[in-house]
């Protein structure tokens, strides 16, 4: 790796490629030829970077893409994708003519919106692909089931809108215990069955998950939605894990700003929350809350440098944030300037999951990647490791 080469900051994601190429082809193990995947790519793709990302997943064998937003569709659009992209979120009507124009299918689960929708599709002169949403228990988004079928029949006919799929999201599939999302299934293959024999089934059904696709195959229908496993991190570390052929492609590496030597009553960072009790050496980290390092109690404690735990001393700002390396000076050598950090990932025998950064932040690991902010560069490395 040449210095020329390092990203235009002295932070970034290194996105393993390999690492996602190989988890499509395990999720694809799951899978019959004939059903579908779908790469959950919403939230830059679970902070891991939504066009890189996309373009590996569809290459290694997804076939469609999912996002949360009209805006995320149209910037994968742009960047030349030209799959099918299902936003799963609610899209207002006026934003029918763009999702029209960059032809992005939208979830509906209510009739003013179908109507707004074909008036759009008629004004322009085209038509528009929505997918309609089933609420089987989740209570997020959807119709109920009980008026899915009056609801299909209205719709059936409207010129402009072609009901493409139909779907359903599980609340518990990650859990053990199974029984709600049984449940849930349930209910969803009840409707489906009645929609078939009323001849108002759309062709596409779908509701597993990364949980569900894994531990649920009944479920797998004409297609799959898969996030989490994409990148593989388990949807639940305890009760939901991914098998071992599975591999996580993010690592989040920074580089030593700064060392300093303090002495005994030097405080460190606003607030002067932190007063050294001996002489110590500091590391500056050129990461803060604004690149979604959290500046909450529960934050991430501590970071890797030279292979050992660096913890974090005083208040985390929002670009930098001071570790103490004192002990690491004294048994493992010299520090200098540019010297790697590991935020999350490997480095020599030692490493930081994301699972582990989840249970110090006290929450999920869905949450740690997504909420790296888009300031921080990621770069698509093949291999892991092959930045130093
Ligand atoms: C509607 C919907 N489908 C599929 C997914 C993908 O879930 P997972 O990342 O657990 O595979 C999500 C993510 O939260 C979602 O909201």
């Amino acid at each position: 790796m040449r210095e020329s080469d390092y990203p235009m900051r002295p932070t970034w994601l290194e996105i393993n490629v390999d690492a996602i190429t190989n988890n499509v082809k395990q999720i694809r193990r799951y899978l019959a030829p004939s059903c579908e995947l779908m790469a959950v790519v919403k939230a830059n793709a679970y902070g891991h970077g939504a066009t890189g990302v996309a373009k590996v997943a569809l290459q290694a064998g997804a076939s469609r893409l999912a996002v949360a937003t009209l805006g995320e569709a149209v910037e994968l659009r742009l960047s030349g994708l030209a799959c099918p992209i299902l936003v799963l979120g609610y899209t207002p009507a006026r934003l029918a003519p763009e999702a029209m124009h960059h032809h992005i299918t939208l979830t509906v689960y209510d009739y003013a919106s179908v109507m707004a929708f074909q008036q759009a599709a008629a004004a322009a002169g085209q038509s528009i692909t929505v997918h309609i949403k089933i609420n089987t228990g989740m209570n997020r988004l959807g119709l109920s089931v009980q008026d899915a079928p009056q609801f299909l029949q209205a719709i059936q006919h409207l010129t402009g809108v072609e009901v493409e799929g139909i779907f359903t999201h599980f609340a518990t599939s990650d859990l053990a215990d199974k029984r709600f999302a049984d449940q849930q299934f349930h209910r969803f293959s009840q409707l489906l069955a009645q929609l078939e024999q009323a001849g108002l089934r759309p062709p596409i059904a779908h509701a597993a998950n990364s949980a569900a696709l894994i531990t649920m195959p009944q479920t797998h229908l004409q297609m799959v939605r898969a996030g989490i496993a994409l990148y593989g991190l388990h949807p639940d570390p305890e009760e939901t894990r991914l098998p071992e052929s599975f591999q996580p492609a993010l690592q989040w590496k920074a580089q030593i700003a700064h060392l300093l030597h303090i002495q005994p009553g030097d405080s460190v960072s606003y607030g002067q929350e932190f007063v050294a009790k001996q002489p110590m050496t500091v590391a500056v980290m050129p990461v803060g809350y604004a690149d979604g390092f959290p500046r909450t109690a529960h934050n991430w404690q501590n970071v890797l440098i030279a292979g050992q735990a660096a913890p974090i001393i005083g208040r985390i700002c929002m670009d930098q944030t001071m570790v103490d390396v004192t002990h690491i000076v004294m048994h493992a050598g010299p520090l200098t300037q540019g010297d790697e950090i590991v935020l999350i990932g490997r480095q020599g025998t030692a490493a930081i999951s994301v699972d582990e950064i989840a249970k110090r932040l006290q929450t999920n690991n869905y949450d740690v990647v997504s909420r790296i902010l888009s300031r921080t560069p990621r770069i698509f490395v093949k291999g892991a490791n092959s930045l130093p």
